[in-house]
């Protein structure tokens, strides 16, 4: 959750470290810090943004090639300079930078301070400044080793000392740390995002991990054992591009991200639609595909949005295919005692790839002898890297803590894997066709939508001022409604709830009246008929309706009143209704986009949440 960046070179280290806290900001952003080890160790940090940073730097100048930034998300011990990292050993010689948690702290603490170590911070992570402190006896990469075969728990490690100018040590336990191979300079960074402006090669450190940098030269190894050996053939080429990491004269990466859809649509059918076959091929999926074939359960496990994207591809899987499927958060699904029979197929879903609650629900799935697959947008991310097989979005960076681009990916590809899943099965190829015809048509589908953006603003000022929102769909909808309901309370901290509509009656109808917007999901499909007399019981009520319809329905547009303003209708193009979610989601997007900014809120940067979830 929080971001890592460091480099060990010849470069001024100062400039590369505030740049890439800025990327990385949006992995956390309670505090920040900087240590840079020339003769002397400067170090900074403060709470709040990298820009509190930089006012607390000011003109100092800071002079090294060696050095190391932080980005945090808090966990233990609330947001303050001395939470903040960097953390020093009691002599200000070594300096660590820790993701994760440690879950053995308090004991390992207690040691430490009878043992006569003194600790300046609350937070879980100054005890492995400590423990490399006791164990160091001029091999840094061992004292390293030996600090952390005493620790319970995640790590994204980075260690400097001031001994050793010309070295750094990472070391990885399910918190994402990636090497940047330089010439003459290596980087380290808990994201690619932080790395691509100085070099497109990279290293993943797997699991249990660690390596030593230096400016030419560089070792990894398991921290079970001493020898750490140089592999290049670990270094693979990153192809995201620098650009796709900036805003682009976008008031917010948010807004960028959504109206790069219809490209992240494009990227996530391009080369894998086979037309005349009236199918999908999914080279990720090759070498399971007897496996999957062969599969008779399928169980979802995502988080979030990636969550809402499951259950979506329920509904298309069970459309499609003769499977049965389960979609479970991945933070309940441990508690579950499941039954895994030969042919459970467990399918993590996940932008980041790096999710701690996906990641635990994937590994336990595999112990208990599921097939598991990943759906990931992050290339080389633990998941990614942990399943067996998977397909990848190609969505590029998502960096809005709010997911947008990448849901609308993950349900194109749950779409086409359904497909090729049921054409193996019992699909008809006319079927198929259809399909694959409508699935072309979503990118230009979805740029008319975004060129009525002005008209959700309209709408958007209408309602900015509202405290609570209902999100009401059916079917397909349903996620949609959810969905549209966490973007719009993570990002405007509004209460907003998203319901299946045919719950209403059930109970949340009492809330109804004409402080309670409901936002209608309701496409000409299947479930339409039923939807609109849920319309029609919140009208009744003197509830005011923000629906989202198909073009050309006039019959939803006589029931609402409209012309006096008291409702809105905004309309999307048709399409099946298997894929109607990818269009009827943008403008619940725009709409929380919208509400959020005309009420002053900080888009990209939510309050107390990150970007990235690595913490259980
Ligand atoms: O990286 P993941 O897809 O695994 O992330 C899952 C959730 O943390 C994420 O979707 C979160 O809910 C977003 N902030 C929603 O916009």
């Amino acid at each position: 959750m929080c971001g890592i960046i460091g480099y060990v070179g010849s470069q001024d280290v100062a400039p590369i470290l505030i740049d890439g806290l800025k990327r990385l900001e949006y992995r956390g952003y309670d505090s920040a810090g900087i240590v840079i080890i020339d003769k002397e160790a400067q170090l900074f940090r403060a709470v709040g943004k990298v820009s509190n940073l930089e006012k607390r730097i000011g003109s100092h100048p800071l002079v090294g090639s060696l050095g190391m930034a932080h980005t945090r998300w808090a966990t233990h011990g609330k947001p303050s300079e001395p939470n903040a990292h960097p953390h020093a050993d009691c002599h200000g010689r070594l300096f660590i930078i820790h993701n994760g948690i440690i879950e053995n702290f308090q004991t390992l603490k207690q040691d430490l301070l009878d043992e006569g170590h003194t600790f300046r911070s609350e937070t879980d992570s100054e005890v492995i400044a400590h423990l490399i402190e006791k164990y160091y006896d001029g091999n840094l990469a061992e004292a390293v080793r030996r600090a952390l075969a005493r620790v319970d728990g995640t790590f994204g490690l980075a260690v400097i000392h001031k001994d050793h100018l010309d070295q750094a040590i990472v070391a990885r336990r399910s918190s994402p740390l990636i090497l940047g191979i330089g010439d003459g300079e290596h980087f380290f960074a808990s994201d690619v995002a932080a790395l691509v402006k100085h070099t497109k090669r990279v290293v993943y450190l797997d699991e249990n991990e660690m390596a030593v940098l230096t400016p030419h030269h560089f070792t990894i190894g398991s921290l079970d054992k001493p020898d750490l050996v140089h592999s290049s053939s670990r270094t693979v080429h990153v192809d995201w591009d620098i650009t796709a990491a900036e805003k682009q004269g976008y008031s917010h990466f948010m807004l960028k991200e959504i109206f790069e859809q219809p490209e992240a649509v494009r990227n996530a059918f391009r080369g894998r639609l086979l037309p005349a076959k009236g199918t999908a091929k999914l080279g990720g999926l090759d070498s399971v595909i007897d496996r999957l074939q062969a599969a008779h359960r399928i169980i979802i496990i995502s988080c979030g949005t990636s969550y809402h994207a499951g259950l979506l591809g329920r509904y298309v899987l069970e459309e499609l295919t003769d499977l049965s499927v389960e979609v479970d958060l991945a933070s309940e699904f441990r508690y579950r005692k499941l039954n895994f029979r030969y042919g459970t197929v467990v399918l993590g879903i996940s932008q980041s790839g790096e999710t701690a609650d996906t990641l635990a629900a994937v590994r336990e799935a595999q112990t208990r002898g599921a097939l598991a697959l990943g759906l990931v947008n992050v290339v080389g991310s633990s998941i990614a890297r942990e399943t067996s097989a998977g397909v990848y979005n190609h969505a590029g960076p998502e960096i809005s803590v709010a997911s947008t681009k990448s849901f609308i990916s993950q349900v194109t590809i749950l779409t086409l894997i359904s497909l090729m899943l049921g054409r193996l099965q019992k699909l008809s190829l006319r079927d198929g066709k259809a399909i694959i015809t409508a699935l072309e048509k979503l990118p230009s589908q979805i740029e008319t939508i975004l060129s009525n953006a002005d008209e959700i603003l309209r709408i958007a000022k209408k309602f900015a001022d509202y405290k609570n929102f209902l999100y009401l769909g059916r079917k397909y909808s349903y996620p949609v409604a959810l969905e549209g309901a966490l973007k719009l309370k993570e990002i405007s901290y509004l209460h907003a709830e998203g319901y299946a509509a045919g719950e209403m009656k059930h109970g949340p109808i009492a809330l109804i009246d004409r402080q309670l917007p409901s936002i209608c999901i309701v496409p000409r499909d299947s479930s339409y008929p039923k939807m609109v007399s849920n319309i029609q019981e919140t009208k009744a009520r003197d509830g005011r309706v923000i629906a989202i319809a198909t073009q050309g329905d006039d019959k939803l547009r006589s029931i609402l009143r409209v012309e006096d303003g008291t409702d809105e209708i905004f309309y999307i193009p048709e399409t099946l209704e298997i894929l109607s979610p990818i269009l009827s989601v943008v403008p619940l997007q725009l709409l929380a986009y919208y509400v959020a900014d005309l009420n002053g809120c900080d888009i990209d940067k939510p309050r107390n949440l990150a970007k990235s979830v690595t913490v259980e």
